[in-house]
């Protein structure tokens, strides 16, 4: 029989995507479907799914959720995406925002509700459907709490007594942190608010739930997975994470190449392959004319399309401008998040408006078309999970120049005049960075070699397929232990 998975997230392409997190739940549940499993994937139904155009209808089910003295309603919706069943849990008034999580500005102040609702609604439908799953795979701090639920709501539940559950941490830094005072709004039982369960030094963390509730812990990269069992990457959960290395694992990301190919990509202006990479100068023209930018042929030019927040190295980044600034290259910037970024990319556009282009905001396109035009991909994140575009930029041949960290030393591979697909610095200073993008554009001197390295990297396979497998075996050792802690 057909393994039956339930994937829980918070955001999912091509419906709601505020990053990474959109691109994974978007490609692995439907890899996970060509393996052979049976999937169902979950969501809120945000204003930005309406936005989508999706095709829903109603699944014929209502779930009633007690809330502080309350039963709240929500709708379920459904509709499928090349086969795979997509539920959506509707209630406008937790989810018809701007928004997913948050503005600009900070948090959503009742982020607490509104995923404690989708949590419970979830668990609600999949009984509703009579999904019987063998594997509830949750991703992210919104999702944490369900692997509690399982166990102190449905422990008694036959209907849940073979579900394992699989907790993916795309992002450690972001815990679910709330007031102690609040608690009341899961409905859990006041026991389970200890330094031991979900207790966070005084406050709880969602996070920390799905950690010590699941069955299996993943995160999106080998070398993350190691890294945040130090105090350094963990914040502050390292040394639980320690305790459970046996059940931890790194399990790198895939590319959707259906999304992601320069051959296939019908957002670019010409498609280009390994064999023939005429198309990618077209793509760099039309990008420049389209920000309307000017930059001599002969000058490279350098993208960075990024969420704006201090994970992504934005500090060294700004440091690091005056001396970059002295650099024969272009810049091109695509980014929405946190306005004190938002703010200083366009004072540096206004700055130096002949080397640099600056573009707020959240634009599909645009992203693809910076991968298609651009030479060369910056991410000098301070830490890096696994990171996407830099794996989507080897495919297109747009040579990344990473902070060694995370994710970014998985991937890329320093080049060194013969071989490697990148380049690398790992010291995490503003030095160190220009250093690295004056190497990089060393090398874009000398065509023959560049075409080279481009070839190479656009051969690269990071596919879902194998980290689907890894997945699968992972699902197969979470039913093997169903051990949820008393
Ligand atoms: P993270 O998940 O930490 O944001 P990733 O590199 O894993 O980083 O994934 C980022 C994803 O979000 C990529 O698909 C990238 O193209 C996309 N993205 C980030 N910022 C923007 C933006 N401003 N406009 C369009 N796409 C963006
Ligand atoms: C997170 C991480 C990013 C990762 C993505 C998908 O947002 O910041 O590094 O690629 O999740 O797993």
């Amino acid at each position: 029989m057909a393994l039956n998975v339930i994937f829980a997230t918070p955001e999912a392409f091509p419906f709601a995507k505020t990053g990474g997190l959109g691109d994974v739940a978007g490609a692995l549940p439907l890899a996970l479907k060509r393996l052979g499993c049976k999937v169902s994937l979950f969501l809120p139904y945000y204003r930005e799914v309406l936005l989508s155009r999706a095709r829903t209808e109603p699944a014929g089910i209502e779930v009633s959720v007690p809330m502080a003295g309350r039963d709240l309603s929500g709708q379920v919706l459904k509709t499928s995406i090349d086969g795979l069943a997509v539920y959506f849990i509707k209630r406008d008034e937790f989810f018809d925002r701007s928004c997913l999580y948050g503005t600009p500005e900070g948090d959503y102040f009742d982020n607490l509700e509104r995923f404690v609702f989708f949590s419970r609604a979830v668990l609600e439908a999949v009984k509703a459907k009579d999904l019987k799953p063998d594997i509830i795979h949750c991703n992210d701090w919104q999702t944490g709490l369900i692997p509690v639920y399982l166990k102190d709501a449905c422990e008694d539940d036959p209907f849940f007594s073979k579900t394992a559950t699989v907790f993916t941490i795309h992002n450690i830094a972001y815990q679910g942190l709330f007031p102690s005072s609040i608690y009341g709004i899961t409905g859990l039982s006041p026991e389970l608010y200890n330094p031991e369960g979900l207790e966070f030094w005084g406050k709880l963390s969602l996070l920390k739930a799905g950690i010590v509730y699941s069955d299996i812990i993943t995160t999106v990269s080998p070398a993350y997975s190691r890294e945040i069992q130090t105090p350094e990457y963990g914040s502050g959960l390292d040394g639980l994470l320690k305790n459970r290395k046996e059940d931890l694992f790194g399990v790198l990301n895939g590319v959707d190449y259906g999304v992601w190919d320069p051959l296939i990509d019908r957002l670019i202006p010409s498609n280009y392959s390994a064999a023939d990479l005429s198309g990618k100068a077209v793509c760099k023209k039309e990008l420049l004319k389209n920000i309307n930018f000017e930059l001599g042929d002969e000058r490279p030019l350098i993208g960075m399309i990024s969420r704006l927040v201090d994970q992504k190295g934005f500090d060294i980044l700004f440091e690091a401008m005056p001396e970059l600034m002295k650099l024969e290259a272009g810049f091109v910037f695509l980014g929405s998040g946190e306005s004190k970024y938002q703010k200083r990319l366009e004072d540096l556009g206004r700055r130096y408006p002949e080397k640099v282009s600056v573009h707020i905001g959240f634009d599909d396109r645009l992203s693809h078309m910076i991968e298609a035009g651009c030479d060369m991909i910056l991410m000098p994140s301070r830490y890096e999970p696994c990171g996407l575009n830099q794996i989507y930029s080897l495919k297109y041949g747009t040579i990344p120049v990473v902070r060694a960290t995370g994710g970014l030393d998985d991937t890329v591979i320093d080049y060194n005049g013969k071989n490697g697909n990148g380049f690398k610095f790992r010291e995490y200073s503003p030095k160190a960075l220009t250093n690295c993008v004056r190497q990089a554009l060393l090398a874009w001197k000398d065509a023959k070699a560049w075409r080279k390295l481009q070839q190479r990297a656009m051969k690269a396979n990071f596919s879902w397929e194998s980290s689907a497998r890894k997945y699968m075996d992972l699902y197969a050792l979470a039913r093997k232990k169903l051990s949820r802690p008393e």
